[in-house]
């Protein structure tokens, strides 16, 4: 009876311990990613698509080469972009190759104009990373985050290539004769385009990407595309209803220093100065505190704090300045933001920001209280109160967020070819997760819709 009830219990327990070997497999294999993956990787994109990674990213090879065009199968972003005729686009840069240039071979593609244009060269970045993303590039590594569609119904957004931010820097005059300047006849013309088209009709453009990086540009057509996703540096010039961060994207500006090399950063004892600005000090607006900070920190001895244009030779002093320094002001101009928390955090000098209204990228995934620090502009202007914060920082701490910024530093280049976790890979996520709900309830309105016919028509 007892051998019986032993023999049972042993053949119970191996039992156990066989289904508990297939448990694990199984659970092994299910997890596994690669082509034996038991999850299809369509899934496995959907559960990793949304998930965007802090981690540092390796800059010389992020995922290995990829020779061929994205697959729109396995992307997250559909985006369908309007054929607007070159001169709202490269034309603006004196293209004139065609409808768009051949993004296949690097020295085909119009450049950019340099110095303080380059800020606000989103719009340039973002089309041709979605021209490469349906061209065949051999020697081009992408990240496939945004994909090219022809046929708009099955677009998640649409992309109106219109170089709005260029257009103002460049066509803002009104020339002899005429009466308005290019930059407005282009406005104009936009929204007659936008408006005749069945895709903007669809949702009223609420499923449409508009640049307007330039605080002041599209100011004509912003009021009548005011539904629409823009792309923003801030909120600063812009109505409430306009813009606002439940639809619309900040995205940052393109630095202009030079990105020091992480592994070549100067450390906190190498970074001799403790405060660095650099910029106008004069500034309407909420820019008056620039003047305030000014009287009451030029008598440091550890402050760089001066008059200076980025112009010229200034974006090479601003370059070795801030790399530099420990800390760099960031302090609202004439708009909450400005070019210089990019230039701060590509020198990896921790910023300091002093404006109470500015929208900072991609806030919802970065935490910037880890690399940075907020000063309210009211404390910052009480005597004494900003170099005793600053002083009062140790060494372990600065360094803690001088690492950080070391990680960060790769979401804000702009480039191309765009690369994982670069500022236009991060610039389509969060597109991604506006545009997702906004079709998500569209979708469930259409099918209450059609409930209620199938109960009417019975
Ligand atoms: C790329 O473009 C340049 C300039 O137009 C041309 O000289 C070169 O042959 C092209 N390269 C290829 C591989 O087509
Ligand atoms: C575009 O996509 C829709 C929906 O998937 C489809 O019904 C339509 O036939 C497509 N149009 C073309 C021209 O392929």
């Amino acid at each position: 009876m007892t051998e019986k009830r032993a023999f049972s219990s042993r053949l119970l327990s191996c039992l156990i311990a066989i289904s508990m070997f297939f448990l694990i497999l199984s659970c092994s294999l299910l997890f596994r990613i690669g082509d034996n993956s038991l999850v299809p990787t369509s899934i496995y994109n959907l559960i990793v698509a949304d998930h965007v990674s802090v981690d540092p990213i390796d800059p010389i090879n992020p995922i290995g080469p990829k020779a061929s065009s994205c697959d729109p199968n396995q992307d997250v972003l559909k985006v369908f972009m309007y054929d607007l005729p070159p001169e709202f686009h490269f034309g603006l840069l004196g293209w004139t190759g065609g409808a768009w240039p051949n993004v296949g071979n690097v020295s085909e593609i119009p450049r950019y104009p340099g110095g303080l244009n380059l800020q606000h060269s989103i719009e340039y970045w973002l089309t041709l990373d979605l021209l490469a993303s349906v061209t065949v590039t051999p020697n081009v590594v992408r990240s496939c985050t945004a994909v090219l569609v022809h046929n708009s119904s099955q677009a998640d957004v649409i992309f109106v290539p219109f170089f709005s931010s260029l257009s103002y820097n460049r066509h803002s005059k009104v020339d002899g004769a005429e009466t308005k300047s290019a930059n407005d006849v282009l406005q104009e013309r936009l929204v007659e385009y936008l408006n005749g088209r069945d895709e903007w009709k669809r949702f009223g453009g609420k499923d449409h990407l508009i640049l307007a990086h330039h605080p002041n540009s599209m100011l004509i057509a912003r009021w009548k595309l005011g539904l629409a996703m823009f792309v923003l540096a801030d909120f600063g010039r812009y109505d409430k209803q306009i813009a606002n961060i439940d639809k619309d994207v900040i995205a940052p500006y393109k630095h202009v220093v030079r990105t020091v090399d992480v592994n070549k950063s100067p450390s906190f004892d190498e970074r001799l100065t403790l405060v660095y600005f650099q910029g106008a000090i004069y500034r309407k607006d909420g820019g008056v505190i620039r003047q305030e900070l000014f009287y009451l920190l030029k008598a440091e001895k550890d402050v760089h704090f001066t008059f200076g244009s980025a112009g010229g030779g200034g974006i090479h002093k601003a370059s070795a300045g801030m790399s530099g320094s420990k800390f760099c002001l960031n302090i609202a101009g004439d708009t909450p933001s400005s070019n210089r928390l990019f230039d701060a955090i590509v020198s990896h000098c921790v910023p300091v920001i002093i404006s109470d209204e500015i929208e900072l990228p991609y806030e919802d995934i970065l935490d910037y209280s880890k690399f940075s620090i907020f000063v309210p502009a009211s404390d910052a202007c009480k005597k004494g109160y900003l170099m005793k914060l600053l002083r009062g920082i140790t060494k372990e701490k600065w360094t803690e967020m001088w690492e950080n910024l070391k990680k960060v530093a790769p979401h804000f280049e702009y480039q191309f070819p765009s690369k994982p976790g670069d500022a236009v890979d991060m610039i389509w996520k969060m597109v991604s997760r506006k545009v997702k709900p906004l079709h998500y309830k569209a979708q469930r309105k259409n099918s209450f819709k059609t409930s209620l016919q199938f109960l009417n028509s019975r």
